[in-house]
């Protein structure tokens, strides 16, 4: 983990109230599909604001983020051409065994972004069908990408594209068509993976869930992130996590 001086390359809107912003970190860095980057938006934000890094080529690096509160419309306010503070990359990330094939990707909201680096960096190797929840048309992001995959199953709530339904929905759906996954990633809004965890222990399929959970130091220090685990023991999202294996976390 480092905290690079990042110059920023782009930060541009992609879908409705949603930003992918590249910065050029000076060096290429090593980084595991699921890690995510603690951003400094500056001005009277001393915290960080932690957002999944969704893409690495070389130098570059780009995260894509919906514009919520003060700290992400600040963020969106940085300008090509600026540099921010940029420590990445944090937690443990997402790993498939050598053994696990076929790989279900299920995310929703703005929990499509880390699911990216995870086609990026095990599409070669392994079959992986992507199943995408959003809102609605307009939040559509990142199809391109999802389109590379063996399966994309693009949904919204409204059904203003693919069906009306959830991420869940539409994995559940393809389950009883027959297409078993080994092992399902997925990350999204804590009702969602709450829905997966039920379906996957129904079904006696092995999962992990990527947490984002509110944030402080983003590196272990300030217990900010607890989260429960089905152990009665306490993990920290950033440190620990933000991938924990959907049986042992209270979700
Ligand atoms: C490991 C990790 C990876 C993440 N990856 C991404 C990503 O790739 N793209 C992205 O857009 N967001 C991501 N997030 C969520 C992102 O960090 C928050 O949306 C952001 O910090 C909100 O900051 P803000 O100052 O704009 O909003 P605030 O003013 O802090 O909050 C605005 C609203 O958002 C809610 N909120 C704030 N933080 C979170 C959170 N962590 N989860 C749910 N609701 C929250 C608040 O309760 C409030 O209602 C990630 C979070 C974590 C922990
Ligand atoms: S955010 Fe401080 S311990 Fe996790």
């Amino acid at each position: 983990m480092r905290d690079y001086q990042a110059k920023i390359v782009e930060n541009k809107e992609i879908a409705k109230g949603i930003c992918s912003i590249t910065f050029d970190l000076g060096e290429e860095a090593v980084v595991r599909c699921g890690q995510f980057g603690d951003i400094l938006v500056g001005g009277t934000h001393l915290l960080r604001r932690p957002i999944a890094i969704c893409k690495v080529e070389g130098r570059l690096v780009t995260f894509c983020y919906q514009v919520k509160g003060e700290g992400t419309q600040k963020l969106q306010k940085a300008e090509a051409g600026s540099t921010l503070s940029v420590l990445m990359p944090l937690g443990n990330g997402f790993f498939v065994e050598k053994e696990e094939k076929k790989v279900a990707l299920v995310g929703g909201g703005v929990g499509v972004f880390p699911l990216i680096s995870v086609l990026r960096e095990y599409k070669a190797e392994k079959q992986i069908s992507a199943y995408i929840g959003y809102r609605n048309a307009a939040a559509v992001c990142g199809v391109e990408e999802f389109k590379k995959a063996d399966k994309f199953v693009g949904v919204t709530d409204d059904g203003s594209y693919g069906e009306k339904m959830n991420a869940v929905q539409a994995f559940e759906a393809d389950l009883k068509n027959g297409n078993r996954p080994d092992v399902v990633l997925a990350c999204g809004p804590t009702p969602m993976l709450r829905a997966l965890k039920a379906l996957v222990e129904r079904e006696g399929l092995t999962c992990y869930v990527s947490l984002e959970e509110r944030m402080g130091c983003g590196i272990g220090a300030c217990l900010v992130c607890v989260c429960n685990l089905t152990n009665g023991e306490h993990a920290r999202v950033c440190k620990d996590g933000p991938v924990f294996n959907a049986k042992e976390v209270v979700l």
